[in-house]
């Protein structure tokens, strides 16, 4: 379609610098209208407010405001109802907002633009989007904290093998293991609620890069958009994506945690664990291999896991090279940013079922397998050290007594008492109960610990966490 001046097929003209059309191909490529409509509703929302302020500072008479925000609730009510769908022609959400709004108004719509640039608007956009879905994403974080929280309460007497090296260590409280994954989510809705602070800021008003000619009020643009602040310098407020790069470092962050606890469950689900079976509704069958049931749940999150790492590097990259202010490579955060959101906010979804319903513990299993291991040894030696033998000493001791053990066969419980006092004079008959799995884990009742009473209070500081 080449004119005389350059037109999309809504008839916008950029300019009359213009005099022959976009190449179709580089219209296509030009365009995020095909990924930015995400963004609809928050333009809207801040197209009002800035029309609102417009008619404050008496730039709009009051009837041309309402006219402009009537017409923008009606292209809302559009969208919602599926009728509102522009294409590459448009460009972006913003020139399309803008096009239909002059359609449905008339000239009146020409006056929205006073005062204000693409560059500041879609970064209030972003910025609307993203405290939306932080708040959300907080909430899903809440839930699966929820749901880990129900699994650990019955299952304070349950015993896990603990590992370091994925070497068996120490016997734990399963409730002790399950809450470490409780205490990560709780540091990420902390860290989402401090990313937000800087999410929270408007850019709107710093125009195209050096602020307007016009006599605008930022800050109660701002105040109508509930934002807390507005951005101090012009330049900084259209170039700014900290608040995405930290949002980016913030999801991979909890993307890290939900990938560790999905590889403890597929190996907790595998034979040669047997800690859980997975629940039907969460697992899936193999095409050939009719006795399979296969852990899609967590192997999907652990996979995407590196697509979000993906988004920050992409991010990082993006701006590290950016000249002040506004670069057209920042279309580029959009496609990084929703696509982060869409895969924490499904992981911690999928997750959250998974905790709820999906994992079955096999407690006999678990408890009978941590009686089968020398990961009571550090207990031995402790006994030693609670009589006075000093703790290497008893260390070095104790380091042998498994070495014999275990080429004779035996477990520590299985030695009699004649053979404990032969090899130290200090060990009496209640060697044996201090060696026990409920025992061993029962006396780790130091601060944060996995003693059953540490446990227990673990479990109400959750609670009141949760409320
Ligand atoms: N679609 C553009 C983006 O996402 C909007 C801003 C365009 N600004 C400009 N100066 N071309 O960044």
């Amino acid at each position: 379609m080449a004119t005389s001046t350059q037109q999309s097929s809504s008839g916008q003209t950029w300019s009359q610098r213009f005099e022959s059309a976009l190449h179709p191909v580089v219209a296509q490529f030009n365009a995020s209208i095909g990924f930015d409509i995400e963004l609809l509703e928050y333009d809207l929302t801040g197209s009002v407010a800035h029309a609102r302020m417009l008619a404050k500072v008496g730039i709009l008479s009051e009837q041309e405001c309402e006219q402009i925000a009537s017409g923008l609730e009606t292209i809302r009510e559009e969208y919602r109802k599926g009728e509102f769908n522009p294409g590459v022609d448009e460009e972006d959400v913003h020139f399309a907002v803008e096009h239909r709004l002059i359609e449905l108004i008339g000239a009146g719509g020409k006056k929205l633009h006073t005062a204000r640039s693409r560059n500041d608007q879609v970064g209030t956009d972003v910025r609307l989007y993203l405290r939306s879905q932080i708040q959300d994403i907080r909430q899903k974080l809440k839930a699966f904290q929820q749901a880990v929280f129900e699994l650990a309460s019955q299952h304070v007497e349950t015993l896990i093998p603990g590992y370091t090296h994925l070497q068996r260590a120490q016997p734990l409280s399963l409730a002790h293991h399950l809450l470490a994954y409780f205490e990560m989510m709780q540091r990420d809705w902390e860290r989402l609620g401090d990313v937000l602070k800087r999410v929270n800021i408007s850019p709107l008003g710093c125009g195209a890069l050096a602020g307007t000619t016009f006599p605008i009020d930022r800050a109660y643009c701002a105040e109508l958009l509930e934002f807390d602040e507005i951005y101090h310098n012009s330049l900084d407020g259209v170039s700014d994506r900290d608040f995405a790069i930290e949002f980016a470092g913030a999801a991979s962050i909890i993307m890290v945690h939900l990938s560790r606890l999905s590889e403890e469950i597929i190996l907790w689900a595998s034979e040669e664990f047997r800690f859980v079976v997975l629940g039907d509704s969460c697992s899936t069958g193999s095409s050939i291999m009719p006795q399979k049931k296969n852990p899609d749940i967590p192997e999907l999150v652990r996979g995407k896991t590196g697509r979000t790492f993906g988004h920050l590097q992409g991010l990082l990259v993006m701006m590290k090279g950016l000249p002040l202010a506004y670069n057209k490579d920042l279309q580029e955060d959009k496609e990084a940013i929703f696509d982060t959101v869409t895969t924490v906010s499904g992981c911690l979804e999928a997750m959250t079922i998974l905790m709820q319903e999906g994992i079955i513990f096999r407690t006999e299993r678990l408890n009978q397998a941590v009686a089968e291991d020398f990961s009571n040894a550090t207990d031995v030696a402790d006994y030693l050290a609670a009589k006075g033998v000093p703790f290497r000493e008893a260390y070095n001791l104790v380091g042998k007594v498994v070495k014999t053990s275990l080429a004779a066969g035996k477990l520590l419980k299985d030695l009699s008492l004649d053979e404990w006092q032969a090899l130290h004079p200090k060990f009496e008959a209640d060697i044996y109960e201090a060696i026990a799995p409920a025992q061993v884990v029962s006396a780790r009742n130091s601060a944060g610990g996995t003693g059953f009473d540490q446990v227990r209070s673990a479990l109400s500081r959750a609670e009141s966490l949760l409320q």
